[in-house]
């Protein structure tokens, strides 16, 4: 069962045209990555296989074939087109973990538009500033949202239809248009856009430390990445029952919860519902997970609640486990041995790179706390950060770096081609983490490079936060900083100055509070507010978030003289 074994051999004569060949990639002039998550797998002989096992919150379950999957979004498709939309038309999904959500992905990629996941818990300034900036022309939600998107629709001229696909008997409004997929017009052959590789396909904001949050923008051949990654990284087959927990609203839930999953013919299960540890333990057990991939809060969470929960259940089905989206710490690789009977296997990328570029592969020798080796393929190094050269000394902290040109590679921020070029240095890919390289070429993570804050896996951009608080009328400036936190590895921190004539106080910290709530999503929502006479600033009046995050972490502030004279 699984690739291992046969890893190490093939890693020796890897080349991405691997990828292509079992793909058949490109065959008879298709290269829209949707064919290859449905119709192929059926044409394969497939059809029957269920592609997806959803349960919602309350307990209720659907299951979806191959088929299902490939008719559903041809229909959604076809519905697209019969509204006028046009190829690389960006249509937005914002939706909770419904099959809809994961079946229009495909069928908005199959009459050529540019599909933009957005996280359905995202308040109404966060999804404003991502649509506004990718110019969207429909969005495809649920009453239980569309609220949200009614408050800014006058705001953003271009968004010309809303999707609602629970709607049933309610009234809408205006451009508000029902479409349920399971009573749609099925489509037994509908004609895919014939996309080139280079055609955009998904579109996936992510938060940098400043400006608002930019789109990074992917292509059809990133499947090439995303389909041998997903096999040999995660070591999907055809027999596994795989469980991604990652929401499709951020990149691991369409790269490795859509689109790698389904190229590959896996079943997948999903459970739309927040964390539980005996509902996560049960739906393992229930669907006899075989593989899983998670993130480490999730995990120091169920290592809160200790062996006793996983004893309750029987997690033999488990084959192989492997974490992404924050540092893993040693502890938990060590607590999954022990309880699980095998290592979590840590996994590291990026939004911008679209798969996995440094893992733990199965089979591979796990040395707890490392990210393991870059993927077959992948020339990964740390540079040093003033002439971004290579370190060649074992153990010396460098920027981690990548060599341009892996098929998943971002090809551009959307309309921001001058911050997508500032991301190269020395003909690499700067990631913007640093990270030591040991003696086996094992990368150690050690942080981010810059202000952003990771919590819980989920990249939060301090100038939304800071933005935000400003528009309160008590507030005169802010800084949004990570502090540490025992689950979330960090959570968000404000430090706010008063305008004159304001006094710090509990009523107007819950003032504040609930005045950006409506704003931000739960995510970014400051855990604790700090009132400050002044923000510590540079020469030229830039704040220096770094010297207050070093004060929350207990470390050295470090060298603060470029900081001064910025
Ligand atoms: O800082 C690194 C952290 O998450 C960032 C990428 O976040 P995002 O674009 O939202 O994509 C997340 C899922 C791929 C990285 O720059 N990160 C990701 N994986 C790891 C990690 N930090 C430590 N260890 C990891 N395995």
């Amino acid at each position: 069962m699984g690739n291992i074994g046969s890893y190490e051999e093939k890693y020796k004569n890897f080349e991405w045209q691997l990828s292509v060949k079992e793909l058949e990639y490109g065959k008879d002039g298709m290269y829209n990555l949707a064919y290859y998550c449905s119709e192929r797998i059926c044409e394969k002989g497939m059809a029957d296989k269920t592609a997806l096992i959803w349960e919602g919150f309350q307990g209720n379950k659907k299951k979806y074939t191959y088929n299902d999957i490939r008719l559903y979004s041809n229909a959604i498709a076809q519905f697209l087109l019969d509204n006028g939309i046009k190829p690389e038309e960006r249509i937005c999904l914002f939706m909770d973990r419904i099959p809809e959500l994961y079946i229009s992905f495909l069928g908005v990629l199959k009459m050529g538009g540019i599909v933009q996941p957005l996280f359905s818990a995202f308040g109404e300034e966060a999804l404003f500033t991502r649509l506004e900036d990718a110019s969207t022309c429909a969005i495809f939600t649920t009453m239980k949202h569309i609220r949200k998107v009614r408050k800014i629709l006058h705001k953003l001229p271009d968004l010309k239809y809303i999707f609602v696909v629970d709607a049933g008997n309610k009234k809408l409004e205006k451009f508000e248009i029902s479409f349920n997929m399971e009573k749609a017009q099925l489509n037994e052959k509908f004609d895919i856009y014939k996309a080139g590789p280079e055609f955009p396909s998904v579109l996936h904001y992510t938060s940098g430390t400043t400006g608002k949050p930019k789109g990074a923008m992917h292509v059809h051949s990133s499947l090439i990445a995303q389909h041998i990654t997903a096999k040999w990284a995660l070591d999907l087959t055809t027999d596994d029952i795989y469980w991604c927990t990652a929401d499709p609203g951020w990149v691991t839930g369409t790269s490795y919860g859509i689109i790698g999953p389904w190229a590959s013919g896996v079943t997948q299960v999903v459970l739309d519902s927040g964390f539980n540890t005996d509902k996560w333990y049960s739906f393992i057990e229930r669907h006899k997970v075989t593989i899983w991939y998670t993130a480490p809060t999730a995990i120091r969470l169920l290592m809160k609640e200790g062996a006793g929960p996983v004893k309750a259940h029987d997690m033999s089905c488990l084959r192989h486990l492997i974490s992404v989206g924050e540092p893993l710490n040693a502890e938990a690789v060590i607590w999954s041995q022990e309880v699980f009977k095998k290592p979590f296997h840590d996994s590291y990328w990026q939004t911008e790179t679209g798969a996995i570029v440094i893992t733990n592969f199965p089979g591979m020798t796990v040395k707890p706390g490392s990210m393991g080796t870059p993927f077959p393929g992948i020339t990964a190094v740390v540079v040093d950060p003033k002439k971004f050269e290579p370190i060649e000394t074992a153990g010396t902290v460098g920027l981690i770096a990548l060599k341009p040109g892996w098929p998943s590679m971002f090809r551009t921020y959307w309309n921001n081609k001058k911050l997508y070029d500032e991301k190269f240095k020395n003909g690499w890919y700067i990631c913007g983490d640093r990270a030591s390289i040991d003696n086996e070429g094992y990368f150690w993570f050690m942080g981010r490079d810059d202000d952003v804050i990771n919590t819980a896996g989920h990249l939060v951009g301090p100038f939304e936060i800071e933005s935000a608080l400003l528009e309160h009328p008590a507030v005169a400036e802010s800084a949004a900083v990570g502090k540490p936190d025992p689950v979330n590895m960090e959570v968000v921190k404000a430090f706010i100055a008063l305008k004159p004539g304001h006094e710090p106080n509990a009523d107007l910290e819950l003032d504040i509070m609930n005045f950006i709530r409506k704003k931000l999503s739960p995510l970014a929502m400051p855990q604790a507010i700090e009132f400050v006479s002044s923000l510590p600033k540079t020469r030229s009046g830039k704040i220096m978030r770094r010297m207050l995050r070093a004060k929350e972490w207990g470390e050295e502030i470090g060298d603060t003289s470029t900081l001064e004279n910025d």
